[in-house]
């Protein structure tokens, strides 16, 4: 089935700009948040990686934290009716662990796809959330899955996949592959070039600041326009400052805690005795964050609420 792109994702385009979409499917569908802002010069980039002129088909979306790695291919995926086996990846994670394992069912002895193998078999995405966690060695034990012309031995029953024309890998990470200088990031690892040379790169940065504040406006639409864009350029503000950045704070107010302390704002304004915006950024991004950090974006916070504008 065709669809029109305008209307599938919320972005400017001609009527004649269609897409398409599964009629059946076989895999996992992502669910799909109806308020998602896609920027459309990202999405034309996902949506030429998912097609077939693609010239790799494995993408590596890097970017600060809560900033939409994980989220982007799900929600275009979900509306393209397209599967995706996803899995969150540490420095323990291992190869076999993507691929499979004999398990015992119902008394017998069988082999069980992982979610690397699944997708390979019934086409679809291979989702690898904080790849730049992984060992570097177990990294490199994918390079052949991730070549064009990939076919993945299993070597506890012989068989040979071929894998589907439409399979293709998504990985994520807060670093490039090269280590975290900032220090934001424990557990990021200095991977292998040649493994990282076999994708394609994305850089994601936050959404604009319009389309940042239209989305807040949807999750909180129970606080004041004004209220919600002086968080929006607060936000912003302090993502500035933020190690990860290049600057010197250790906390920072991301894109997803920003849609959260906007949500939890909107219930605090419903409960007596707590100051909701304030309350609420202390709840969702400072507690627990280093004490001088903390008093610096409340003192950011102090001078909007006295009439600064942040
Ligand atoms: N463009 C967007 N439109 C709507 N919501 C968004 C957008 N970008 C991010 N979000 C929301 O922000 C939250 C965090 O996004 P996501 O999990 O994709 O971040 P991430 O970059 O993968 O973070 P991490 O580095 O922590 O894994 C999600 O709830 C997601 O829906
Ligand atoms: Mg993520």
């Amino acid at each position: 089935m065709q669809e029109k792109i305008n209307s599938l994702f919320g972005i400017p385009a001609p009527d004649a700009a269609v897409i398409h979409v599964r009629d059946t499917v076989d895999g996992p569908v992502p669910n799909i948040d109806p308020n998602y802002i896609f920027e459309p010069m990202v999405l034309k980039r996902i949506l030429l990686w998912l097609g077939p002129k693609t010239p790799r088909k494995n993408i590596f979306l890097l970017g600060e934290a809560g900033v939409g790695k994980t989220s982007l291919p799900l929600e275009v995926c979900g509306r393209l009716r397209t599967p995706v086996w996803s899995v969150s990846c540490s420095g323990k994670t291992r190869f076999e662990h993507l691929v499979g394992a004999m398990c015992l069912v119902d008394g017998n002895t069988k082999w069980v796809d992982g979610p690397l193998t699944a997708a390979m078999r019934a086409g679809g995405v291979f989702l690898a959330n904080e790849i730049t966690r992984m060992d570097p060695g177990e990294q490199m034990r994918l390079v052949d899955i991730l070549d064009q012309r990939s076919r993945l031995t299993i070597g506890e029953t012989g068989e040979v996949i071929e894998p589907a024309a439409d399979f293709r890998v998504a990985v994520t990470g807060n670093s490039g592959g090269h280590g975290d200088e900032s220090g934001a990031y424990a557990g990021e690892k200095v991977g292998s070039f040649a493994f990282y040379d076999r994708f394609i790169k994305i850089k994601m940065e936050p959404l604009p600041e319009e389309h940042e504040k239209a989305l807040l406006g949807k999750h909180a639409p129970g606080l004041p326009e004004q209220i919600r864009d002086g968080m929006v350029s607060l936000a912003r503000q302090i993502r500035e400052s933020f190690v990860g950045n290049g600057g010197a704070l250790r906390i920072t107010i991301s894109p997803r805690s920003l849609i959260d302390w906007g949500k939890l704002a909107c219930e605090y304004r419903l409960m007596s005795g707590l100051d909701p915006v304030k309350d609420s950024l202390k709840d969702i991004i400072l507690n627990g964050s280093p004490e001088e950090d903390a008093r610096v974006v409340m003192e950011i916070y102090e001078n909007w609420v006295n009439g600064n504008q942040p």
